[in-house]
């Protein structure tokens, strides 16, 4: 076999860590995440992981007792970490069922980090804009998180499809709120006309508590770009 076939078979992976903690508290994370050295969005943790999961450690009190489903998950640095802390009722992570590739590095992503699926965590294969019968299992449901989903405008409908149907199975003791965030790329594209046609309402989640408490400078939690956390909700 050529060396040429063995990288073609075996893309490199390194090992990223996130530690999250905050001064003057003892208590503290360590989330290992391994990337893969081929194309595809799924391999790599984006700086867009970074900042949610930075929102949810420091809001790490709100989530306690929750059922989260995070979507387009990647690499899952936010659902990781959730499932790490132990106790939230349910965190399930979830990518693209038509990308194999990327569903079988989620499953490598929860092993570098001892979390078992079915039990620690549960991992599904959910395609945007896709409602099978899975998805109508999936409630009830807290939040859906969401990391850099919003990178191409092609998706852009899909993904508020199926958080439009989501959002919808809410009760009046399970009100369901979509946390993402969201990296500026084009100030050409917009959501607005796809809030309306699905009834949603979309406001912007204050960083403030990022800056106040995350060590890095936010410029450097950003890599340099520009990130928004957005949340949505159904309109009644
Ligand atoms: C830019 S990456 C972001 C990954 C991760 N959330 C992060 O921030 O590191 C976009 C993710 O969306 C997933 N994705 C792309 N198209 C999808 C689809 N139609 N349905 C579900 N997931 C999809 C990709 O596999 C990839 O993991």
């Amino acid at each position: 076999m050529s060396s040429n076939a063995l990288t073609a078979e075996q893309p490199v992976e390194s090992i990223k860590k996130f530690k999250f903690y905050t001064k003057g508290d003892s208590e503290e994370i360590e989330i290992s995440i391994p990337e893969l050295l081929q194309p595809g969005y799924s391999f790599y943790s984006w700086p867009a992981s970074s900042v949610l999961a930075w929102f949810l450690w420091i809001q790490r009190d709100k989530f306690v007792g929750k059922r989260i489903l995070e979507i387009g998950c990647g690499t899952a640095l936010p659902g990781i970490l959730l499932a790490k802390l132990g106790n939230c009722a349910k965190v399930i992570i979830s990518d693209s069922c038509t990308l194999p590739n990327a569903l079988k590095h989620v499953h490598r992503c929860c092993a570098a980090n001892n979390l078992e699926p079915g039990k620690d965590i549960d991992v599904i294969g959910l395609t945007w804009g896709i409602l099978l019968k899975s998805v109508f299992d999936i409630a009830p449901l807290d939040y859906i998180i969401a990391s850099d989903c919003f990178y191409d405008p092609s998706v852009f409908e899909d993904i508020l499809v199926t958080v439009s149907f989501l959002l919808s199975t809410a009760t009046d003791t399970t009100p369901v709120k979509f946390l993402f965030t969201y990296q500026d790329r084009s100030s050409d594209w917009s959501i607005e006309h796809l809030l309306q046609k699905w009834d949603l309402k979309c406001s912007k989640v204050s960083l403030s508590c990022v800056r106040k408490y995350c060590p890095l400078e936010i410029d450097d939690l950003m890599c340099g770009h520009t990130i928004h956390l957005l949340e949505i909700t159904k309109l009644p």
